[in-house]
């Protein structure tokens, strides 16, 4: 039996889904236990390309059983939409619970996401407009609905009474017009069957398998430094990306994780606002976007590159507790003469390695490079380390040195196969 946290060490976008995908085969359950469709998680079978946004990554395996856990906040419309296009592609999405304490985001999520970035005009976050922060702030102000409210009669009253609310907000303090309260009951009405055949009490499903010998896989969605606690506030999301949310968002204790495991790409990228000490503004950066395809799987946006920075990553090692790293998209450094490694900061004259909570303090740090030789050859078809090209080799042990945790994992590639195993993680 083994439960394995899965969480991304960086901005986000590190390969999660691939790699949850692909340590799906010997998981019996997947979980996700935050954030909700802000996430983009690709997934390649064979050379068919998924794109899921709130459904676990394990929903590509007929038999697996996929939860959504109780510190998702759940778009029933995107909840709908993504079991659909998955059904249309032959894929069996019956094995699907979401749990009845999760918090739903309505309409007016989506609105009042939209209108705090505007407002916010210069210092926007750069979010995805899917209405995620302003769920989980009626979360913590207890106005929330969550999935269960929506399968009482009482949802009539509750929804009438926070579209007021919200209306109040949208018209006369950020000058939008307000919604119709008869027309959104009559549209989320329609999904109440859908939410009633797939929720449960997932806390309860996944302590009982974890009793009975289980494999269970928690798919992390974000990344560390997108943390609301532990990320560059306030350019993070609103829940716990950490292996910490784990425990919270899908009701299992911290005595019942065995392994975590943070997926990191082999360089570093962010969508959306915020600092970023290793951005590449030049050629190179733009080289990595290309061969990487950079660009946002929920938003389209392009993604911003730069250097793998042991110092977040070692940051994420921290608070997490990583017991192993998985590195992706090592094959997008091919054919680059050198790469960078950010080894620490400097800061008033001073080199660190810790990671500044202030942002002030941060954008001051000036990267502190080692520079490391790069290789020519095309990896993507590596099969194990001593297929690696040398200099490939000692760039993965350079990484491990600095953030002082074992590799697992690398990645090669999007699919399956692109796969090098070092230690089995189930
Ligand atoms: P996630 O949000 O962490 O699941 O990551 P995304 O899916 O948003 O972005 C990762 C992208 O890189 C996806 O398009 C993946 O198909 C792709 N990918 C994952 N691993 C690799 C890899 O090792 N090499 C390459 N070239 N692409 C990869
Ligand atoms: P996956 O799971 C990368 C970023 C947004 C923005 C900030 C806040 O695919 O790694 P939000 O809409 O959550 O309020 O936006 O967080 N962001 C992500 N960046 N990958 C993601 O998810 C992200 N989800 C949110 O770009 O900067
Ligand atoms: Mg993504």
């Amino acid at each position: 039996m083994s439960t394995v946290v899965l969480v991304g060490a960086q901005w986000g976008d590190e390969g999660k889904g691939k790699v949850t995908d692909f340590l799906a085969e010997k998981a019996d359950i997947v979980v996700r236990f935050q954030g909700g469709n802000n996430a983009g998680h690709t997934v390649v079978v064979d050379d068919e390309e998924f794109k899921l946004h709130l459904i676990p990554s394990g929903i590509l395996y007929r038999e697996k059983l996929c939860i959504i856990g109780n510190g998702v906040v759940i778009d029933p419309a995107v909840l709908h939409q993504e079991l659909q296009s998955l059904a249309d592609r032959g894929i069996t999405t019956a094995k699907l619970l979401i749990d009845n304490r999760a918090h739903v985001i309505m309409p007016y999520h989506r609105l009042l996401d939209e209108a705090e970035e505007e407002q916010k005009g210069e210092s926007k976050i750069g979010t995805t407009k899917r209405g995620i922060g302003p769920a989980y702030s009626d979360k913590s102000s207890r106005v929330g609905l969550r999935v269960v409210d929506l399968l009482e009669e009482e949802f009539a009253d509750k929804l009438k009474k926070n579209v007021e609310n919200k209306n109040r907000l949208l018209e006369n303090y950020y000058n939008k017009p307000g919604l119709n309260y008869e027309d959104m009951y009559e549209e989320y009405k329609k999904f109440i069957p859908l939410l009633r055949e797939h929720a449960a009490d997932c806390s309860e499903v996944i302590n009982e398998s974890i009793e009975k010998g289980s494999n269970v896989l928690f798919e992390g969605a974000q990344g560390t430094l997108l943390d609301l606690d532990f990320g560059t506030y306030p350019y993070v999301t609103s829940s716990h990306p950490i292996a910490a949310g784990a425990c919270l968002g899908a009701g299992v204790g911290p005595t019942r994780i065995n392994k975590v495991i943070g997926v990191a790409k082999a360089y570093t990228t962010r969508v959306g606002e915020g600092p970023f000490p290793t951005e590449l503004h030049d050629g190179v950066g733009e080289e990595i976007r290309q061969k990487g395809h950079e660009f946002g799987t929920t938003t389209g946006r392009p993604r911003r590159c730069g250097w793998f920075d042991a110092v977040i990553v070692g940051y994420s090692a921290r608070i997490n507790g990583l017991n192993h790293l998985a590195i992706t998209k090592l094959d997008v450094l091919s054919g680059l003469p050198e790469i960078k490694i950010c080894t620490g900061y400097k800061l008033n004259d001073k080199i660190t390695t810790s990671f500044p909570p202030s942002l002030k303090a941060l954008a001051q740090c000036e990267p502190v490079y080692e520079t490391l030789p790069g290789w020519e050859e095309d990896i993507s078809q590596a099969k194990s380390i001593s297929d690696l090209p040398e200099n490939a080799q000692r760039y993965l042990k350079r990484i491990t040195e600095l953030v002082g945790v074992p590799v697992a994992m690398v990645s090669v590639g999007p699919k399956r196969s692109q796969t090098i195993v070092l230690e089995d993680i189930f």
